[in-house]
Parts: C-alpha cells; sequence; structure tokens
C-alpha cells in the first residue's frame, strides 16, 4: 500500500501513536509537524491537523501532494448519534458527508455540494474492511460498527441538533474533520478510512463526557490503527 498518512486532529490522539513509532524525520508545513518514519516497519507520515473542517483538508492536501502518500486514516474520537452505540464503541466510516454544508435555498438537499458530481464520500472497501477486523480484534469491552460519519464545524452538544443529525442523515457518529479528509482524498483519488471512537453521546453531557473519555477512546484508536498497519 505505500506510505500511509494519519491524521489526529487532537494531541490526544496523535501523542500515543507517536509514541509507537520510529520517526526519521520532522517537516513543518503550514503551521503542522510531519513526522515521517515507521510503525511496525510500515512507511507512515503521522499529523495533528488541528480542530475543523479546513485544518483537515489542508492537511490531507499536504500528505497527498508533498509527501506523496498512498493512503489516509483519520483516528479519533467522536460525539455518538445511533443511539444503539455506547461511549468507546467504534464507528468505521462507511461514508462520510458534511452535516452544515447548506444550500436548501437554492433547492438541494441539506449537505448536498452544488455543481459535484457527489457529496458523499466513500472509504475505501479493504481499508474499511481492515479497520473492522482491527477494531474487533482489539476490542474487549466495546462494539465496533461500519457506519456513516457526519461531520461539520461544530461541537454537538444539544439534543436537538444531535436528532437532527439522525433524521436528515442518518448519521451514526458526528466529528469536525472525517468528510473534509474524505472529500480531499476522493478528489484526489486516494483511498480513506476514518476510525472512531465514541468520547461522548452529542447531548448535554457532550463536553463531560469528552473530558472523562478523550484518552481512553483515542487509545483505543491508536490500537486499532496498529493492528491495521501489521
Ligand atoms: N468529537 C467528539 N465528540 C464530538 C461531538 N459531540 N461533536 C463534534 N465533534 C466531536
Amino acid at each position: 500500500m505505500g506510505t500511509i498518512g494519519i491524521i489526529g486532529a487532537m494531541d490526544e490522539e496523535v501523542d500515543v501513536l507517536r509514541g509507537e513509532m520510529e520517526i526519521k524525520e520532522v517537516k513543518s508545513i503550514a503551521n503542522m509537524k510531519f513526522y515521517i518514519g515507521n510503525i511496525d516497519s510500515k512507511g507512515i507520515v503521522l499529523v495533528r491537523c488541528g480542530i475543523g473542517k479546513v485544518n483537515a483538508a489542508i492537511c490531507a492536501q499536504i500528505l497527498i501532494s508533498e509527501l506523496n502518500v498512498n493512503a489516509v486514516i483519520n483516528t479519533g474520537v467522536a460525539g455518538a448519534i445511533n443511539d444503539d452505540l455506547d461511549v468507546l464503541d467504534i464507528v468505521v466510516s462507511k461514508d462520510v458527508l458534511y452535516h452544515d454544508f447548506d444550500v436548501t435555498g437554492f433547492g438541494h438537499k441539506l449537505g448536498e455540494i452544488p455543481r459535484m458530481e457527489r457529496s458523499i464520500f466513500s472509504a475505501d472497501y479493504d481499508l474499511v474492511e481492515k479497520a473492522w477486523d482491527a477494531s474487533k480484534k482489539t476490542l474487549e469491552k466495546h462494539d465496533a460498527i461500519k457506519g456513516r460519519i457526519v461531520s461539520g464545524d461544530i461541537f454537538v452538544s444539544d439534543f436537538k441538533i444531535k436528532k437532527s443529525l439522525l433524521e436528515n442523515f442518518n448519521a451514526d457518529c458526528t466529528e469536525m474533520e472525517g468528510a473534509a479528509i474524505g472529500h480531499t482524498c476522493y478528489v484526489n483519488n486516494i483511498p480513506f478510512v476514518i476510525i472512531r471512537s465514541m468520547s461522548d453521546k452529542a447531548d448535554g453531557s457532550a463536553h463531560n463526557n469528552f473530558n472523562e473519555f478523550v484518552q481512553e477512546a483515542a487509545n483505543n484508536s491508536k490500537d486499532i490503527v496498529k493492528l491495521m498497519l501489521k
């Protein structure tokens, strides 16, 4: 598969993987540090992109155009939308889309990007299977599903917004980067997968749950990525 780009949005998500890495070189581009090296003799570039869609898209494009990665994995945490999901369960992306792209005033469906041939970006089948397999093997007490991830520049902590994400998009979970990474990979014809561990349930308790579970959730995602690379 060549070199794999691994993106996390926050230090919590990236530091655990960097600790497992043999770092050969560090490049600073666009305020981001790209760690180039290996995990278990697999070539990777690890980077913290920062929070939100624009940071994520900038980062994915640099990985592809300047650092020549052949695939992109995004790992981290998310808020659960599907009621069957518990904190620390895993969602592996079947597909991703934006929940805050709104051109409904021109008759487009919510989330639809006008004048683009698609607005829902499908993850790579093989990467999804590998991630799901690795999730099932890694998780002892928690579940993993293949599902839909919706992204927007919103930390969802309101039951009404959560409900709308289920009703409008049939989303399984929400976060703030995955669709931008999927979009960037799609226009560059690069395979991708998003792996998210649930840190909260995107409701009124989301802030508290996020703080309590973010590290454990990020750790689980790290273990899954490591097993996938093997
Ligand atoms: N990442 C983790 N939890 C989230 C939430 N509730 N909304 C958006 N991004 C998140």
